[in-house]
């Protein structure tokens, strides 16, 4: 029987092109896997057509929007996950759910081995691979673009040569990634670090420096979820996407970094994520009245811990396994409403109320009602400082020897 390899299909020319370049290389038939995790774009029937048309034996779609909300976007929310500070792992979450639908294809159809479309210089191709050894041990993986020669060039005259139905003479000199989380555009001019992006690169947000009114926003959290937006419900698929549209509008989530690869290159990416900072925002500030000090202290560390073991591929890792637990556990009570204005760039919060709330009045307040016994606090402030007057005193001594 002829050898099948499942290929992770975006119905760009790269891998349009690998299915035919797979085929000739291997003899094996190529299956194509689309998975929709939110990217918009062209419809997914398309895609699949033009598969078919590139010589894909099978293409399969698989619709994976709320599934990535729920089960990949909502626990980074839970995390306030921000590699490095700033990024929300926008592609680092989203290769975990598509390896989760590329095995799942490659038992349906009988491959043997699945294929992406990732360089050899990225992370992309790490967390693909990991997650193909975790959930299909058995499973081989080929990159056509790193093991195959398949460069830029050879795609554009394979495809004409072959006459594919695919767009060859399109110039877009960036690498863009994108899905309902986030977007991310890399290389041509941005690679020069001094070069400042331009407006053609954005596309889920609007330029912040001429915004429209002031938007005002309550987000309600059940246990870290967010489950409804200015009182109407919602899932977290439709919380993530309204926020898209409305923190976009305002020119909130982009984010400018040079950030450090797993391969060990320091890489140049722009980011959009409107309705992911918005949310993250938004939690931390009801985490920040719902939390206990030390837990709340402690999960910040966790929380970039998380992101890291998560950027760097580890999605199906025990630890990050351990770690969800941890996190999950912190989430219990951070129910309640955070009020914010998006504007020129921000989103601002201005308000927060919470029937779980740790925020007691009557201790915080200076003015009469005042609960707080003010004598407490000298012996408390004397015991706190004990040990470091001790080891003080200690070295006046030893200096004075
Ligand atoms: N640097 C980011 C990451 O590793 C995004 C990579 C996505 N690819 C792209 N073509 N921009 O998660």
């Amino acid at each position: 029987m002829t050898e099948r390899i499942v290929l992770a299909y975006s119905g760009g020319l790269d891998t349009s092109v690998a299915i035919g370049w797979i085929g000739e290389a291997t003899g094996a038939e190529v299956i194509a896997v689309a998975v929709d995790v939110g990217q918009g774009g062209e419809s997914l029937e398309t895609i699949r057509q033009r598969a078919l048309g590139c010589g894909a034996v099978e293409a399969y779609v698989a619709d994976a929007s709320d599934e990535f909300a729920n089960e990949y976007c909502i626990p980074t929310l839970k995390a306030n996950a921000l590699y490095q500070g700033h990024y929300p792992l926008v592609s680092a979450i989203s290769r975990p759910v598509i390896v989760k639908h590329l095995v799942k294809a490659a038992r349906e159809f009988g491959a043997t081995t699945v294929a992406h479309g990732c360089t050899g210089k990225g992370n992309d191709q790490v967390r693909f691979e990991v997650g193909i050894q975790t959930l299909g041990p058995d499973l081989k993986c080929i990159a056509p673009v790193r093991d195959l020669a398949l460069t830029r060039d050879k795609a554009i005259a394979f495809a004409e040569e072959k006459g594919l139905p695919i767009e060859t003479t399109k110039k877009n000199p960036y690498s863009i990634d994108q899905n309902v989380w986030g977007r991310a555009v890399e290389t041509g001019y941005l690679e020069d670090i001094w070069n400042a992006p331009t407006k053609d690169i954005y596309d889920y947000t609007a330029t912040p420096e001429f915004p429209p009114a002031p938007d005002e926003v309550t987000i309600s959290f059940e246990a870290g979820v967010p489950v409804a937006i200015d009182g109407v419900r919602v899932t977290p698929l439709q919380a993530i996407k309204e926020l898209n549209r409305r923190a976009g509008a305002q020119g909130v989530g982009r984010i400018d970094v040079v950030e450090d690869r797993l391969v060990g290159i320091k890489s140049r990416e722009i980011y959009e994520a409107p309705g992911a900072m918005a949310l993250i925002t938004a939690h931390k500030h009801l985490e920040d009245i719902t939390v206990e000090r030390e837990q709340a202290r402690f999960k910040a560390t966790v929380g970039q811990r998380w992101a890291e073991l998560v950027y760097d591929g580890q999605w199906f890792s025990p630890l990050k396994r351990s770690l969800d637990a941890f996190i999950e556990d912190t989430q219990k009570y951070v129910s309640g409403d955070i009020r914010m204005t998006l504007h020129g760039g921000q989103a601002v919060v201005n308000g927060r109320r919470s029937e779980t709330s740790l925020y007691d009045f009557d201790l915080a307040t200076y003015d009469t009602g005042d609960t707080f016994d003010q004598s407490m606090a000298r012996g408390f402030i004397e015991l706190w400082g004990m040990s470091a007057k001790v080891a003080s005193g200690r070295d006046i001594r030893v200096a004075g020897q």
